[in-house]
């Protein structure tokens, strides 16, 4: 994890501003330091509380507290960050679920949870962030995937339907607010070491075992994805949009 960000940003950089939903800890919090010690104001939208993450980014942090399936939550708590900072360029659809389940003991309301948190979330958030983004005529939509959707495991389809839906969704949004100087893009990590990832997919060896399908024989870290994010919200980056972008190792070569 980084450690407390210094402020000063690359001299040819806008300060722009930025929500990462699912803040409180993980990638999310990772992505909500690297945004503010490139420069950028940044608003975290979490349901668990962001001090944490607060403490590390400082001033350049403002935290609100939305369930992203609620459809009312989430218009205030956009509405709160951009008020706050005056404006909304940058949006990282990154809270999610990745429960493990055996596919014929999954049910219906496991199954409808994770789409829920992990396809209306984004869904939810990304609509009610749009005016702001066209206001300004300028826009980064960044939705965090899974290397799941290319590797198909068994112990995950409910999440891996989930995450290939958002791949749909980067494309076909891509295409609907391109005219506004919009760009919509995922990232998909490999199995990357946070908090639930220890707890879940990482278990029992978990990390390890994947580490050694890899061509990179490394565990992967959340900083392993930051230079990757900050590639997509570059201001230089207007011509990159409806991809997905995998960062695993060199497990799926994608
Ligand atoms: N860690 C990995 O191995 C890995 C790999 C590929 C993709 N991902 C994806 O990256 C993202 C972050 O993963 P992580 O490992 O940091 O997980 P995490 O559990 O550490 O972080 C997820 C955050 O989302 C928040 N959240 C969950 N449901 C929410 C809701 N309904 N409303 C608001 N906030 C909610 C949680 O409170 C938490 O802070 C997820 O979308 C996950 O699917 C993770």
């Amino acid at each position: 994890m980084s450690e407390t960000p210094s402020t000063d940003a690359p001299t040819n950089a806008k300060q722009r501003v930025a929500l990462v939903t699912g803040a409180a800890g993980g990638l999310g919090r990772e992505f909500a330091i690297a945004l503010a010690r490139r420069g950028h104001l940044v608003a975290g939208l979490d349901l668990a509380d962001q001090s944490g993450t607060a403490e590390l980014v400082g001033e350049s942090f403002h935290p609100v507290r939305a369930d992203v399936t609620d459809p009312d939550e989430v218009q205030a708590a956009v509405e709160e960050a951009a008020a706050r900072f005056g404006g909304l360029h940058i949006l990282v659809n990154n809270a999610g679920v990745y429960p493990p389940l055996e596919f014929e003991e999954t049910t219906l309301e496991d199954w409808r949870r994770i789409m829920r948190v992990n396809l209306d979330g984004p869904f939810l958030v990304t609509r009610a962030a749009l005016p702001h983004m066209k206001a300004a005529g300028w826009g980064r939509v960044v939705n965090i995937v899974s290397a799941v959707v290319f590797l198909g495991p068994p112990d995950l389809v409910a999440y891996t339907t989930s995450k290939a839906g958002l791949v749909g969704f980067t494309r076909a949004l891509s295409s609907a607010v391109g005219g506004h100087g919009i760009t919509v893009n995922a990232i998909s990590p490999g199995l990357t070491r946070t908090e639930t990832a220890a707890r879940t997919t990482g278990a029992d060896g978990g990390f390890e075992r994947v580490r050694d399908l890899q061509v990179i024989r490394a565990v992967e870290e959340p900083g392993d994805l930051v230079s990757t994010l900050l590639y997509v919200c570059d201001e230089g980056s207007g011509f990159l949009t409806g991809q997905t972008i995998n960062i695993d190792g060199g497990s799926a070569k994608h």
